[in-house]
């Protein structure tokens, strides 16, 4: 079982199709921290794993709305950012919780802006930059975690 993986990402074109390709090795019932500075291409992430999920319209990013919802066939996937969260608590208040289930994918920007208050990550992506692209590292999280890095690193030999 593989617990962590890391990638050269030259550019953009490349974070997308990244993201396109490890769509591949997500389900439902995961949890997915996206970390990076401003800028560093986690809604360009986003962007290839919804693509690669089967989403074929425009993904926005969403810094003002905190949640956008995409409903792909049976599976929901909630991409959030909580930039603009000026106390953890506001999750609770917000009502987020109950989108955290077994029928969902969530995809989430600044995790830390929550605090203690999201379950934990099934996933963490972190996306540095390494100009004038950036490197990518994924690390497991749970038993769910890394069966999907297994998954990955397996397919990714064949
Ligand atoms: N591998 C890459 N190499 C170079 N540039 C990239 C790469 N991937 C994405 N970019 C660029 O970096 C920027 C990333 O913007 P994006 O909105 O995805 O960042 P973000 O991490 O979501 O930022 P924020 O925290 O503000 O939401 C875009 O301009 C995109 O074109
Ligand atoms: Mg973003």
């Amino acid at each position: 079982m593989i617990q962590q993986l890391t990638r050269h990402l030259a550019d953009e074109a490349t974070t997308l199709s990244f993201g396109t390709a490890f769509a591949a090795i997500l389900h439902a019932d995961l949890i997915i921290y996206l970390h990076g500075d401003l800028g560093a291409g986690k809604t360009t992430l986003t962007r290839g794993i919804l693509r690669g999920l089967g989403y074929k319209h425009v993904v926005k990013s969403p810094t003002y709305n905190l949640v956008e919802l995409y409903k792909i066939s049976k599976l929901y996937c909630y991409h959030f950012d909580f930039y603009r969260f000026n106390d953890p608590s506001e999750w609770e208040d917000a009502g987020f919780r109950e989108y955290f289930n077994a029928d969902s994918i969530c995809l989430v920007e600044w995790p830390e802006k929550a605090g203690n208050f999201l379950p934990i990550a099934d996933l963490q992506i972190f996306i540095y930059f390494s100009e004038p692209g950036r490197n990518i590292e994924i690390h497991a999280g749970t038993e769910a975690g890394k069966r999907c890095l297994t998954h990955w690193q397996e397919t990714q030999n064949l």
